[in-house]
């Protein structure tokens, strides 16, 4: 554990003590809620102005609800806070995770071979292009049929077995890569203690065309390593001990336990305790999306990865995609605010999305606790949900629409798409577009009443509008593109924690349930135990745990 006393108050006010801070409070205070209707009237050059471009991606954030004078203020705010800085500092390896006395080096995993990237005065790009190297040897070998399982079958089914930042980037990039996978295999992830989820995973598969990925950073994590036991007897039970050095490889950081568990550390792939694990789908995490889409495109998502760390790294603060989309955050969240972001990717390859997001903001930013160790008194990381467009028009976009809570929204979309099905990517689009077009403008009374509706049917037919959202869009959904969109968010997730003083990278919240489990588990195992917890938990151990045994 680290020394508290490194954490960086001495750098910094309170947020609520920055002048740049209390100048936004103000100006907030003094013009209200900007209306979007007027703004786009009195600006036509709005659009314009509040569109910006980088690493392939565009971003048209003119219907958020921000004044004209506001977006300068938030880059004073952004300065005053320092997040440039701060992203220097990212990149040059410190410790930012100071809370846990770790550097943040995600950025590390995608520097060009031949770069430098030190952290405590050591460069990290040869381990890591090393381990890329192993990792591509494998993921060939497995792809060509020259990897076999111990009968000498070639492997069909890869299962990754992990949870959190172990799963749901692997998981959501092998959807979204879906045109650039391999036909000879498939790759499916476990990550629910649930025995469901893996029963459902091996059902009809052949164990000896099996391959298991066990990736976890501690090795340690109670639902992986279940997961992990289940599946090492469902291969003995049908192919004896001997076989699980040909079925299972691991990616971790912890080198004895997966020793331990049975898999030689020469078919273990190593990460660093600088890789974050919702940071970490780029690192040997990824083994199983570069086994399902190969080295080669691998190496083309971890570009545009690169690609956008550069325009953040490099780009002055007005035309920074990461600190536009961040500060469009902190204003939403902790001036208007608002509670919540629905994020809504037009495109049915990205509908692991918003999963993957909420882990990347919510594990990230979901805090109260400033590097100061105060509460701090606003809305910090939203509430994160969404489903790809159109399904979630028929679903949760009435209370987008109409309800009485306001959703900032973040409609993602590609001009074309890899399939070559007529007007569908015209459709899918024209929706987005005029989905993002009525939250912002709505219909007004006067407006429907036009349209010869009965008057006692307006109020309901009316669209409030001025419901904030950005639109963010790039060419086609690529290995490249996507790197660049997860990066994207990487940083601006970060940006939003710089400003409001915590650190984006520690996960202290996940701790409390996992120990307190330890008891319940115990308490669950032996019926004869007496469980001497609070009421409403012992008596849901004895019901529970009579049906369980
Ligand atoms: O949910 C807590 C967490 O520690 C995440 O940060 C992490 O991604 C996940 O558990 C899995 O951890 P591991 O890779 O060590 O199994």
């Amino acid at each position: 554990m680290s020394d508290l006393s490194a954490a960086p108050t001495a750098l910094r006010p309170r947020l609520s003590d920055a002048q740049a801070w209390k100048a936004l409070v103000m100006h907030h205070a003094a013009v209200g809620r900007v209306d979007l209707r007027r703004a786009f009237a009195a600006e036509p050059g709005r659009a314009a102005r509040c569109t910006t471009s980088g690493a392939g991606w565009t971003l048209d954030w003119s219907k958020q609800l921000l004044h004209t004078d506001t977006m300068p203020l938030l880059l004073d705010l952004a300065r005053d806070r320092r997040v440039p800085e701060r992203i220097s500092s990212m990149f040059a390896g410190e410790r930012l995770n100071w809370t846990e006395g770790r550097a943040v080096f995600h950025v590390a995993l995608r520097a060009p071979a031949g770069s430098t990237m030190l952290v405590d005065g050591r460069d990290v790009v040869p381990d890591v292009r090393e381990t890329l190297r192993r990792m591509g040897l494998f993921s060939e070998a497995v792809r060509r049929g020259a990897w076999t399982g111990a009968t000498g079958k070639r492997i069909r089914h890869v299962v990754n077995i992990g949870i959190g930042g172990s799963d749901l980037g692997p998981a959501m990039a092998y959807q979204a890569l879906e045109p650039w996978r391999s036909r000879d295999l498939d790759c499916r992830f476990v990550s629910n203690v649930d025995g469901n989820d893996l029963s459902t995973a091996l059902a009809g598969i052949d164990p000896a065309q099996t391959l298991f990925i066990i990736s976890s950073k501690t090795f340690t994590t109670q639902e992986t390593m279940e997961n992990a036991a289940s599946a090492r007897e469902w291969i003995i039970a049908s192919l004896g001990e001997g076989a699980v050095g040909r079925h299972f490889v691991a990616v971790s950081t912890n080198t004895a336990r997966v020793r331990a568990f049975g898999i030689d550390p020469e078919r273990m792939f190593g990460f660093w305790d600088w890789v974050g694990g919702r940071y970490s789908m780029d690192s040997a995490i990824g083994l199983s999306t570069m086994i399902a889409v190969g080295p080669s495109a691998f190496g083309g998502m971890l570009a545009g990865f690169h690609a956008m760390d550069e325009h953040v790294r490099t780009s002055p603060l007005e035309s920074n995609l990461a600190v536009l989309m961040g500060m469009i955050g902190v204003w939403n969240s902790s001036v208007l605010q608002l509670p919540a972001l629905a994020v809504l990717p037009y495109e049915q390859l990205l509908a692991r999305f918003p999963a993957y997001l909420q882990q990347l903001m919510m594990e990230s930013n979901g805090k109260r606790i400033d590097d100061h160790g105060q509460r701090v008194g606003w809305h910090t990381c939203p509430i994160v949900f969404g489903e790809p467009g159109t399904n979630g028009q028929h679903a949760f976009y009435q209370m987008l629409h109409q309800g009485t809570t306001v959703v900032p929204m973040d409609f993602i979309a590609f001009r074309t798409a890899a399939h070559q099905l007529g007007r569908h990517r015209m459709l899918l689009n024209a929706n987005a577009i005029a989905q993002a077009q009525a939250f912002a403008f709505g219909r007004t009374a006067d407006e429907v009443r036009a349209e010869g509706t009965p008057e006692s049917l307006v109020p309901h037919r009316t669209f409030p509008g001025n419901r904030p959202s950005s639109f963010l869009w790039s060419e086609e959904l690529t290995p490249g593109s996507l790197g660049a969109l997860i990066a994207l968010y990487e940083h601006s997730t970060f940006v939003q924690g710089i400003v409001w003083g915590i650190n984006s990278f520690d996960q202290w919240g996940v701790e409390l349930g996992k120990a307190l489990a330890i008891d319940v588990i115990r308490d669950m195992s032996d019926p004869h135990l007496k469980p001497a917890h609070d009421a409403s938990t012992s008596a849901l151990i004895r019901s529970l745990r009579t049906k369980a045994t």
